[in-house]
């Protein structure tokens, strides 16, 4: 990632201090999300950044859902969600993380995705990499296969990214 790449998309993107606690510099995608042309643009641009074989598109509650439904419309690739406890209907396996500023739950459907699938995982963005990597572990929980994420932002001094790729797995994002 080269710092002039995508200045367009990280101008669009506020950064809100002491948010959600002091000390935490929020990088909000609101801002980024409202603008229209900046939302087709950063999807494109993620889109052709998908491997070819990916068989779903795995997106984390809730601003990764936002991504991954772009995502989905513009590969036609179906998605599996990530949700936040108590929210699925069916059978579910779930996984305890913790994030930059709290702890959280993730659940996921089984029998959905079948063994050996391709499955790309996407947020809007990774700073620790709890969250992604609650994430991956339930796609491989069900038997599916993460080689690639994609995010929006990566927060790189907070090691995410990092600790993905020392799994196997590529992470990209548009901004650092
Ligand atoms: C944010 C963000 C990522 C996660 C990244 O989600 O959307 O999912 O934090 O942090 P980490 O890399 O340190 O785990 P949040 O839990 O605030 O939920 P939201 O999408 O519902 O706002
Ligand atoms: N999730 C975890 N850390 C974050 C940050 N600094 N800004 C926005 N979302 C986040």
């Amino acid at each position: 990632n080269h710092h002039h790449d995508n200045d367009d998309l990280r101008s669009l993107i506020r950064t809100v201090p002491d948010y959600p606690k002091p000390g935490i510099m929020f990088r909000d995608v609101s801002t980024l999300l409202l603008d229209g042309a900046g939302f087709r643009t950063m999807i494109d641009r993620m889109a052709a950044m998908v491997d070819s074989d990916t068989k779903f598109i795995a997106g984390i509650e809730a601003r990764g859902f936002i991504v991954a439904a772009g995502l989905s419309y513009a590969l036609g690739l179906g998605k599996v969600m990530l949700r936040k406890p108590g929210k699925l209907p069916g059978a579910k396996i779930g996984v305890d993380y913790e994030l930059e500023y709290g702890s959280d739950r993730l659940e996921m459907h089984i029998g959905h995705v079948g063994a050996g699938d391709k499955i790309l995982l996407v947020d809007d963005l990774i700073a620790t990499g709890g969250t992604a990597l609650a994430g991956l572990d339930l796609i491989h929980q069900a038997g599916g296969i993460v080689e690639q994420s994609l995010f929006i932002v990566d927060l790189p001094d907070l090691g995410g990214a990092d600790k993905l790729r020392h799994s196997g797995i590529k992470a990209d994002s548009l901004i650092c």
